[in-house]
């Protein structure tokens, strides 16, 4: 079986990206092919070309990025039982990860290759656009929250048994935040999270128990008094300036002593070794880990599929439709750059 394939070619590292032929790769063993009908754009996706030196120096040129895909299933690899041709299905595409780092699994191209075990099949009630707002930001709040190497909480499940443990997401209002609080509350943790005020009535209705500004001047000692009454299973720190704050409510209160963060910066090994001191145990997050440990099959295959079918998992910030074909990717990038709140922003394919 062959297509005929167009991709948003990354030329060199700092180049321009521009749309252009790619040849069709059929799936290896335990992957699929899917046409793309809808991709999001991330923050790596808009990063300047010198950050490739040190976010992803590994990566092959010409390279295709991109990680969030949502389309039908047109070819199925040796050993692939769980998904069939014309499904409707969201996936988080690897190509950029060192260990795979081909152009044929970058999200930004008509027709990708996908591991089979990072796709989830789609309700049909779930439009492509609306779903392709979830992988690289449930994929990154998964392995914040679930990783051995991180907070190890409990997997999520259909019927959780309430744990009796408090999980802080700070950041709730990120597109990894409310993909995080989603996840605790469906592995049974009462959630508190921080946001700006607008959004509280949002990460409410996503089962955050508590949300506090993250710009009170007391935002520690209401997190502290908000938390105090069970024990912290975790925190998952997002967005910058977030690790301060959230070591010293770690540092207080009784429970885990992990903090998760999404954001390494310079000084992260400085901040982590201080607060080793205070028993305190910081880790950071790579949002594609999951794909290669236990983590990625339970969300995507087991967990997933029928959370969103049943509405416990809402594919959440809402899309915004900003354009239509691959060439309008470069203009989502521009507007990324520029700041987006409580959206994920999608093109059509
Ligand atoms: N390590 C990884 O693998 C990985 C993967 C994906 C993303 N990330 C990082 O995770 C962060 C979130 O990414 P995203 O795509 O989920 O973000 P996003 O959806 O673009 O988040 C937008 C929201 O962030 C909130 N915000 C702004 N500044 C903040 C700050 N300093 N601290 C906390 N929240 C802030 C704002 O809401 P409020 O006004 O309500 O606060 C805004 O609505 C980014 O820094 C991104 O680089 C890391």
């Amino acid at each position: 079986m062959t297509y005929i394939n167009e991709a948003l070619w990354l030329p060199k590292r700092g180049g321009d990206l521009a749309v252009g032929s790619s040849t069709y790769t059929a799936p290896k063993q335990g992957e699929v092919v899917v046409r793309t009908r809808a991709v999001a754009v991330n923050f790596i996706d808009a990063m300047p070309g010198f950050a490739y030196r040190f976010v992803l120096p590994w990566l092959s040129f010409p390279a295709v990025i991109g990680s969030d895909v949502a389309g039908e299933v047109v070819e199925v690899g040796a050993g692939v039982t769980r998904l069939q041709v014309g499904d409707r299905v969201v996936a988080h595409a690897a190509g950029t990860e060192k260990s795979r780092n081909t152009s044929a699994e970058g999200a930004f191209q008509d027709y990708v290759v996908l591991m089979a075990h990072m796709v989830a099949p789609l309700p049909d009630s779930l439009p492509f656009k609306q779903a392709a707002v979830l992988p690289l930001a449930m994929s990154t709040a998964s392995c914040g929250l679930f990783q051995k190497d991180q907070l190890a909480l409990a997997l999520p499940t259909a019927n959780p048994a309430d744990r009796n443990e408090t999980v802080l997401v700070w950041g709730g209002s990120t597109s990894v935040g409310v993909n995080a609080i989603q996840l605790a509350r469906n592995a049974g943790y009462r959630v508190v999270a921080t946001s700006s005020p607008k959004h509280f009535d949002w990460l409410r209705s996503l089962g955050a128990s508590v949300v506090i500004d993250r710009t009170s001047s007391d935002v520690v000692d209401e997190l502290v008094a908000a938390i105090g009454h069970q024990p912290l299973a975790g925190v998952l720190a997002i967005g910058s300036g977030s690790l301060p704050p959230t070591i010293e409510i770690a540092a207080r209160l009784p429970g885990s002593k992990r903090v998760s963060t999404t954001n390494p910066s310079p000084i992260t090994s400085v901040r982590a070794r201080l607060a080793r001191r205070r028993g305190v145990t910081v880790s950071t997050i790579w949002g594609g880990t999951l794909k290669d440990n236990e983590v990625g099959p339970a969300i995507y295959c087991d967990f997933l599929p029928a959370a969103l079918a049943s509405g416990a998992y809402r594919a959440e910030p809402v899309a915004t439709v900003v354009g239509d074909g691959l060439a309008s990717i470069p203009a989502a990038l521009d507007r990324l750059r520029e700041g987006i709140s409580a959206t994920k922003l999608v093109v059509r394919l």
